[in-house]
This record gives C-alpha cells, structure tokens and sequence, in this order.
C-alpha cells in the first residue's frame, strides 16, 4: 500500500541524539527497555502525554509509568520514599520493579489518571539508561502496544504496529526480560504487588518480608487499570481442555504455545516451545514473540500451555490468562 505523505513509516535507529531532540519538542519516541519497548514522551508536557494516549488508543483512566534514570530525579517528583521503597530501590533498581509513590504537583494529572500516587520505574536497558541521563524531564511510557493488544519485545514489533504513528523507534534489540515490571504499592507498612512482573514475588518478599497480592480487575479502581483482557492476541486463545479442542478444530487450524516441548498430535511448525530446558526466564523473554508469532499463522485458535505457578511463571501464567479472557 502506497504511504500517504503525512503518515512516513518510524524510522527505526539508535540516534540518542534525534530522540532527545523529539522528545524535547513534546514528539514521541519508542524506547527499548530490559521488559518491553515503551512508548515514550515528556512526562511534564500534558500535550505529548496526551499524544500517547491518542497513538495508543488508551482510556485515559488507565494511568502511565514514569521512567527516568536515577534516585535523585525520583525524589524531584515524588513526595518521598517509604522504607520498603527504598530497600527495593536498592535491591531492583535499575531494573523491572515499578513502584507507586506519593506525587509532587509537577507530574500532570493526566500522567496518573488523577490518582495522588505516581508510578515510577527506573528501567536498566544501556541505552535508555543514556537516554534518560541526557534528559531534564522524566519519561511516561507505557508499552508501545496499540490497546488491549501484546506487548512489543522488539523494535518491528512496535514498527508493525504504531510505525506510521511515531517519528522515531530506538531500537535496542530484543528485550531481555520479555515482560512488564513487577508494581508494588505501599500504604503505612504494608506493601501490595498489583501486577506481577519481571521481579518475582518472592524475591520481593525476601527484602521486605510479605506482601500482599492484588491483581487487576476493572471493579478494582485502586489497582491498575490492568484489565482483565489485556495482552490479548487477535486468534481465540485457550488454556484448558486440548483434547475437546481438537475435536473441534483440525490439527492444522489450531497453534500451540507450549512450556517444555512439543504436543506430538499437533503440526510441528503450528508449535512454538518457550523453553526447552524449563527456563522461567527465557520462557518470560520469549513469550510475546511466540503469541505473535501464533496469531500471524494460518491458524484458527491457540492453545497455551500453563507453567508452574511460582516465580516468574506466575507472571507468564497472568500474561496467559489475560490473553484467554473474552
Ligand atoms: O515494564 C513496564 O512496566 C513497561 C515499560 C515500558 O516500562 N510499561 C508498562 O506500562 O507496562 P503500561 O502502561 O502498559 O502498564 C502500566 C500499568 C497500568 O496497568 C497502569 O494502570 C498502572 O501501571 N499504573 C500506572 N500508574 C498507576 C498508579 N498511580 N496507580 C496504580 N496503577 C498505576
Ligand atoms: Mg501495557
């Protein structure tokens, strides 16, 4: 299809120098971080806060993160760090750990939905670590994903998607972690995990002792916007009863997301395996890609595979679900 002229393809490069120059004139630019690509802009400026909400067609009462680069710009706007916050910061930082926080006025209402809390994140990808440090204005981002749909883990993905919506993509490579943040809230002494994420729970807990999990759900205004279907590929995708589904589906028409290794009654190329030694992470790393991958086949539904419920497969398996909900 030819491009019309005010729609050009995002130009996909690692300039640190032209995506400080966009994000200084309020443009937006997709950022490579150790979770997923962001979508990025100045978190001060309530026109390109904005902007990302229209590029990605989010409700804007689902609230952004605020990426910057160190502790010290943190507490710039931030009211201040509660004592779990800030052995977490130690332990996490930089790193896939977001952390809700009391808000200064400078952070626009818009960037948190309204909520007096802001959720901030100090990402450790190297090169928007470089980025973030020759910025004076921190960076809301949230996934570079239309709505609703998966999470990019590489610069085509956020290229395929939203390429004709943005003026630059940094291009990081394939992210390392290959899921979102982990966000924790505090109130008094208590901690509560809203989303689980790339730092598992009981990592967590082993700094600061128990935490509460609470997760999604639209009844739940506290927590996250983090909606029931989320993450969602575009093909039907189920996670229980294989067998009733293929008796009603042909092998061929059905795509498979598997843990460990292949389910011998389906089509090998229909199959995508996430870790073949049982790796949590490289299962986490690989996860989007492989639901990508499954709703571009010529398939007509997508069964996933559950992993264990412990650690990071606790994080897979709530990717999982989401994908599944209708
Ligand atoms: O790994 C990540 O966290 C990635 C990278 C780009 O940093 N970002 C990301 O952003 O996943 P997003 O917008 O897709 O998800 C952010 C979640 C949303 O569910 C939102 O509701 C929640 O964070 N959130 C943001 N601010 C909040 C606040 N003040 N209180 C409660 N939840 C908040
Ligand atoms: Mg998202």
């Amino acid at each position: 299809m030819p491009q019309a002229p005010h729609s050009p393809i995002a130009l996909i490069g690692t300039d640190l120098t032209q995506a400080v120059a966009l994000l200084q004139q309020g443009k937006l630019v997709a950022i490579p971080t150790e979770t997923v690509y962001g979508l990025a802009g100045n978190a001060l400026n309530t026109e390109a806060v904005a902007r990302i909400f229209a590029v990605k067609n989010r409700p804007t009462f689902d609230p952004l993160i605020v990426h910057t680069d160190s502790l010290d710009k943190v507490l710039g706007f931030v009211q201040d760090l509660p004592e779990p916050a800030q052995k977490l910061a130690e332990a996490f930082w930089p790193g896939p750990l977001t952390m809700l926080l009391p808000r200064q006025e400078i952070i626009p209402d818009l960037v948190t939905a309204g909520l007096d809390t802001v959720a901030v994140r100090i990402p450790r990808h190297p090169l928007t670590r470089s980025l973030l440090a020759m910025l004076d204005f921190p960076l809301a981002a949230p996934s570079a994903n239309p709505f609703g749909y998966i999470s990019p883990t590489t610069a085509e993905h956020v290229q395929s998607q939203l390429g004709k919506k943005i003026p630059y993509i940094l291009n990081g490579g394939p992210c390392e972690v290959g899921i979102e943040s982990t966000i924790i809230g505090f109130e008094g002494k208590k901690a509560t995990v809203y989303r689980l994420g790339g730092i598992p729970v009981e990592d967590i807990e082993r700094i600061i002792g128990r935490v509460e999990v609470m997760l999604h759900s639209t009844s739940n205004p506290k927590a996250p916007g983090t909606l029931k279907s989320h993450y969602a590929p575009r093909k039907p995708l189920f996670t229980q009863n294989l067998k009733q589904l293929q008796e009603e589906y042909a092998p061929e028409d059905i795509g498979l997301m598997a843990f460990q290794r292949e389910v011998p009654s389906i089509p090998a190329p229909n199959q995508v395996v996430l870790s073949s030694r049982a790796d949590f992470a490289e299962a986490a790393q690989r996860l989007f890609s492989a639901l990508r991958h499954l709703d571009a086949l010529p398939v007509k539904v997508i069964f996933a595979e559950l992993l264990p419920e412990k650690g990071l497969g606790r994080a897979i398996n709530d990717r999982i679900r989401r994908a599944a909900a209708k």
